[in-house]
C-alpha cells in the first residue's frame, strides 16, 4: 500500500529562484528564509518520498484569464517549468505518474469534486521554487510528481471548506491506491501577501500565525473563514493558503507532528513560511 510520508509546505515567490541563481542564500536578506531548509532538506531524506503530490496555483502560464479551472489535476508523462522568467533559468523536467494521476483523478470524480484532467500542463514558479528549496542540485528530481491546481487567481475563488474537502478526498484516492509508493503531499504559496492595489505590500503576521498553529491539529479552524474573509486577512494573494489548505487535507484525519517550521517577514512582497508536518 502506498505511504504518506508528510506534509511540506512553503512559499514560493519567484524571487527566491533569483537568489537560487546568484547564490545569494546566505546574504543578510535571504539568510533567515534559507535557513528554514536544511531541516526540510534532511527529514525528507529520511522519509524518501519518490512521489510529490503537489498542490499549487498557475499564475497565468498554462492557464490564463480566458480559461480557469477551479481545481486541475495533471496527468501527463512529464511536466517543463516555462516561467515568466524572474528566477529558476527554465531546465529539468518534472517527471509525472499517470497512472496514480487518473486514480487520484478517478476518486475525486466518484467523490463528486468535477476536475479538469491536463495531459498537457506547464509548471510554473510555484512547483519549481519548492523542489529546488527542498532538492537543491539534484541531477535529475528524485519524486515523480502529480500536480494539483486550484484556482487562486480569478474570482470566483473556491472556499477554504471545499479546498479541505479536494484534499481529503485526494487522501481517500491515496490511500486506496495498491502501489507501495512513498509519497510526499506538498502545498505551496502563502503566507499573508498582497501584489497590487491600494493594499499592495499587506501583510498580517496575526492571521498567519493563527494558520501555522492549526493547520495540523485543527484543520477545520481555517475553513471556518469564507474566501473573501481569507482574502481579507491575507491579502488577495494570500489566498495562496487555500494550497495549503487542500495539502493539509491530503495528509489524512490521523495526528500530526510538526517537524520543523519557519516563519519570515518579509521576503520581497510576502510573509515566507515553511513547515514539515509528518503523521505521529
Ligand atoms: C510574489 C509572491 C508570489 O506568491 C508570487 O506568485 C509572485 C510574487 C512576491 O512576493 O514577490
Ligand atoms: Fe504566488
Amino acid at each position: 500500500m502506498a505511504r504518506i510520508v508528510g506534509g511540506y509546505f512553503t512559499s514560493h515567490v519567484p524571487g527566491i529562484g533569483g537568489a537560487i541563481v546568484r547564490g545569494d542564500q546566505q546574504a543578510p536578506y535571504w539568510k533567515p528564509f534559507f535557513d528554514g531548509f536544511p531541516p526540510i532538506r534532511r527529514w525528507l531524506a529520511k522519509a524518501r518520498p519518490d512521489v510529490a503530490v503537489v498542490f499549487y496555483n498557475d499564475h497565468g502560464l498554462n492557464f490564463f484569464l480566458d480559461k480557469m479551472p477551479i481545481f486541475a489535476v495533471g496527468a501527463a508523462q512529464s511536466y517543463d517549468n516555462a516561467d515568466e522568467g524572474w528566477g529558476l533559468p527554465v531546465y529539468k523536467s518534472f517527471a509525472g505518474h499517470p497512472a496514480l494521476s487518473w486514480h487520484v483523478i478517478e476518486g475525486l470524480v466518484a467523490d463528486e469534486f468535477d476536475v479538469t484532467t491536463c495531459q498537457k500542463m506547464l509548471v510554473d514558479h510555484a512547483l519549481s521554487i519548492p523542489f529546488e528549496l527542498a532538492w537543491p542540485d539534484a541531477p535529475a528530481w528524485p519524486v515523480r510528481l502529480v500536480p494539483i491546481a486550484i484556482n487562486t487567481v480569478q474570482y470566483p475563488l473556491p472556499s477554504p471548506r471545499r479546498c479541505l474537502a479536494l484534499g481529503r478526498a485526494v487522501h481517500r484516492a491515496l490511500a486506496s491506491w495498491a502501489g507501495d509508493e512513498r509519497i510526499v503531499v506538498v502545498g505551496t504559496g502563502g503566507l499573508s501577501h498582497q501584489l497590487d492595489g491600494a493594499r499592495a505590500g499587506f501583510m498580517n503576521p496575526e492571521y498567519d500565525r493563527f494558520c501555522l498553529d492549526n493547520l495540523a491539529a485543527d484543520p477545520d479552524a481555517l475553513a471556518g473563514h469564507s474566501v473573501e474573509e481569507v482574502a481579507a486577512l491575507a491579502g488577495t494573494q494570500g489566498v495562496e493558503i487555500l494550497n495549503w489548505i487542500a495539502a493539509r487535507g491530503a495528509l489524512g484525519d490521523g495526528e500530526l507532528n510538526e517537524v520543523t517550521r519557519t516563519y519570515h517577514i518579509p521576503i520581497s512582497n510576502t510573509a515566507a513560511a515553511s513547515l514539515v508536518l509528518q503523521p505521529a
